[in-house]
């Protein structure tokens, strides 16, 4: 079902300090900081040569990491994100083997504008997995 690791997400205090540090101290190509206003963080992409990983900051007071980074204040992995090929399959799949899909269980469009969900940690040893629907 899962295809290639899309990316990795960090929680992190501060946004600018996270983004310095990957440049400047691990030498990684980064973003600039981009409000994503729809999901509720601030983001810089540390773009590597198999994966990316993305730096997650809260932004307003209903950001979805909001409890996260209060629980883990000097920030944290918040989860990892598989390719899929076609999500509803592997919803169907993932419902018949007995996986809880969280919040309302349909697909919704994700940072990169695709479709995603997130599986429950409760199902994966405690990590939580994003699934995003890649066509390439
Ligand atoms: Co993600």
């Amino acid at each position: 079902m899962i295809g290639k690791l899309n990316h990795v997400a960090i929680v992190v205090p501060d946004l600018e300090k996270a983004k310095n540090k990957y440049k400047n101290i691990l030498g990684a190509v980064v973003s600039d900081v981009t409000d994503l206003n729809d999901h509720g963080v601030s983001i810089v992409f540390v773009e590597l040569f198999n994966t990316k990983i993305e730096l997650m900051h809260p932004l307003g007071a209903d950001s979805p990491i909001k409890k996260f980074l209060e629980k883990n204040p000097t920030g944290g992995m918040h989860h990892i994100c598989y390719e899929v090929q076609n999500i509803k399959d592997s919803i169907n799949k993932l419902l018949e083997d007995g996986v809880k899909i969280l919040g309302d269980g349909n697909p919704s469009i994700g940072a990169h504008g695709n479709p995603v969900v997130f599986l429950s940690p409760k199902d994966f040893d405690g990590t939580l997995i994003e699934l995003e629907e890649v066509n390439n």
